[in-house]
């Protein structure tokens, strides 16, 4: 597999983009190809078995783009599926997952107490209860589903300041924040959700997300294969969706140049 050849990322929507966003500002030689399935949007409120499928068949098409490794820049997918590619497909797969861990260790061993901010088929997979197995003897952790934060993003209103802090509120004033040691934002959605989150919670509390985590991982395996793309290459990212508005496509382009 040629070191040139691009990266495939994919995701439920338009969250993956803040992924895209992250891999070009750390590996802006590589070449991203993206694929958004805003059709089909939102996958957290779907069964495992339609995720398995949606995600299987845009693997499939990446793989006949000749990619040389997949991101799953969405945690739902990757709580459905990412096993089953994995097994199908001779190429890595790189996954994501709530950023607990990283959470926890903030604490350097005293008790954490985390939200985790999720869509609700990432909350009730298997893999997230074996995540929360590794920590919740020593940390309480607070699962909360959040899905009208994915609709959100996909609708075009991040910058509806009003819609935004009242669905927040919705979720979050039942906690005693001035008590929550961090909030994990654990969908790839809700990453461009970050200012608005600051805005909702003490100083004191941090907000964390795994897709630095997961590009370092996407680095690493590239380099360990001899796969990284050649430095000096330039880069490039290939918006795609399902969705083939003009709505969709712009908006992608929004997210896409909107600041970290
Ligand atoms: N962006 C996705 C995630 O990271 C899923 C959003 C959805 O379609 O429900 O979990």
């Amino acid at each position: 597999m040629a070191c040139d050849a691009p990266i495939g990322v994919f995701d439920s929507g338009l969250g993956g983009i803040s992924v895209v966003r992250e891999i070009r500002r750390d590996m802006p030689d590589e070449r991203v190809l993206y694929f958004g399935d805003s059709a089909n949007a939102p996958y957290g409120t779907k069964t495992p078995g339609q995720v398995r499928a949606l995600s299987d068949a845009i693997v499939e098409r990446f793989v006949r783009r000749g990619v040389k490794a997949v991101v799953i820049a969405c945690n739902t997918a990757t709580s459905a599926s990412v096993n089953e590619l994995r097994e199908r497909y001779d190429i890595p797969i790189i996954g994501m997952e709530p950023a607990l861990k990283v959470a926890c260790d903030r604490g350097h061993g005293r008790r954490q107490r985390v939200i985790v901010a999720a869509t609700p088929l990432t909350l009730r997979e298997r893999k997230f209860a074996a995540l929360m197995d590794r920590f919740k003897a020593d940390h309480t952790i607070f699962p909360e589903p959040c899905p009208d934060l994915v609709s959100i993003v996909e609708d075009g209103g991040l910058d509806d300041h009003g819609r935004v802090m009242a669905t927040l509120h919705g979720y979050f004033d039942r906690y005693d924040l001035h008590a929550i040691d961090a909030v994990v934002l654990g969908c790839t959605h809700f990453v461009f959700y970050r200012d608005y989150f600051r805005e909702l919670l003490p100083d004191s509390a941090a907000v964390i997300d795994g897709n630095e985590g997961t590009v370092r991982h996407l680095g690493v395996v590239l380099e360990s294969l001899g796969r990284l793309a050649p430095e000096g290459a330039g880069g490039g990212v290939e918006l795609a969706n399902s969705d083939r508005s003009a709505r969709i496509a712009e908006l992608s382009r929004t997210l896409l140049a909107r600041p970290r």
